[in-house]
């Protein structure tokens, strides 16, 4: 299915993991891509010959959400190279585990430049561009379960997530005027280099796979089917909410 024909997505930490998974499902459903990323030029570039692979196009583009000149680079690229964007991606995040006393200052504005404020600015950008053509879009925030359920250990992360839901709520009604939709996708544990050291750590992993009532992590692939939904014409008139995908870990508390 091309679903996005004459689309044009951009989508934020796109050289690996969750962005990966969806730049990849975007491009194959028919949008034009602009891949960006930070620190990985070689799953970029593997981002972009599997959109080409499908049919589609990709364009690699360099840039830090946390600097505004990069930010107003990744808008302009989409107008300059394909002509519009339509869709935006807030992907790209980090998390630092730290206990909560110990946090050092530079640790919290790192984790809240990149999960909150590159966010901010990169959809201001993105609606600023949109309102100005007249035209409709699609905002899609990769959120996490940690929005809403406590993370012992990630407090910096806790609150950028926390931050997303609310800018998520305000902005789906200061934009519903301009027939601009925005939605949060909040997920579980899904296997990605954001986990790595989970991943490794087989105790660990194994009592997380014991709270997640499907028995298994998401994929990238689970959560770009999601997201392809909400960028989707099926979901024009959704917005101002967060949908969840965590194989129904944040539904399981249970005294063992
Ligand atoms: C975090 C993961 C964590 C998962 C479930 C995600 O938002 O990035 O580190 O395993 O939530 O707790």
């Amino acid at each position: 299915m091309r679903r996005f024909e004459g689309k044009v997505a951009i989508v934020t930490g796109a050289g690996s993991g969750i962005g990966q998974g969806i730049a990849k499902r975007l491009g194959c459903e028919g949008a034009k891509v602009i891949v960006d990323y930070v620190g990985s030029p070689d799953g970029a570039k593997e981002t972009e010959d599997a959109i080409e692979k499908s049919g589609g196009e990709g364009k690699i583009v360099q840039a830090d959400i946390t600097r505004i000149n990069d930010v107003e680079c990744l808008v302009d690229t989409a107008w300059s190279q394909f002509g519009s964007a339509d869709i935006l991606v807030n992907n790209a995040g980090m998390e630092k585990k730290s206990d909560f006393w110990d946090t050092p200052e530079s640790e919290y504005d790192q984790v809240m430049a990149v999960n909150l404020r590159g966010p901010f600015f990169l959809t201001q950008s993105f609606v600023r561009r949109l309102r100005d053509a007249k035209k409709t879009g699609r905002i899609i925030n990769i959120s996490s379960v940690h929005e809403d359920m406590a993370f012992p250990g990630f407090a910096s992360y806790c609150t950028s997530k926390g931050g997303l839901r609310m800018l998520m709520r305000d902005l789906a009604v200061e934009l519903g005027p301009l027939g601009i939709t925005i939605n949060n996708v909040a997920p579980g544990a899904i296997a990605t280099p954001i986990n790595k050291s989970l991943l490794e750590d087989k105790p660990k992993l194994d009592a997380l796979l014991k709270n997640i009532p499907l028995g298994r992590l998401g994929t990238p692939e689970d959560v770009a089917g999601l997201v392809a939904f909400l960028a989707s014409d099926d979901a024009s008139y959704v917005t101002g909410s967060t949908f969840v995908i965590d194989g129904g870990l944040m539904r399981n508390y249970r005294e063992q």
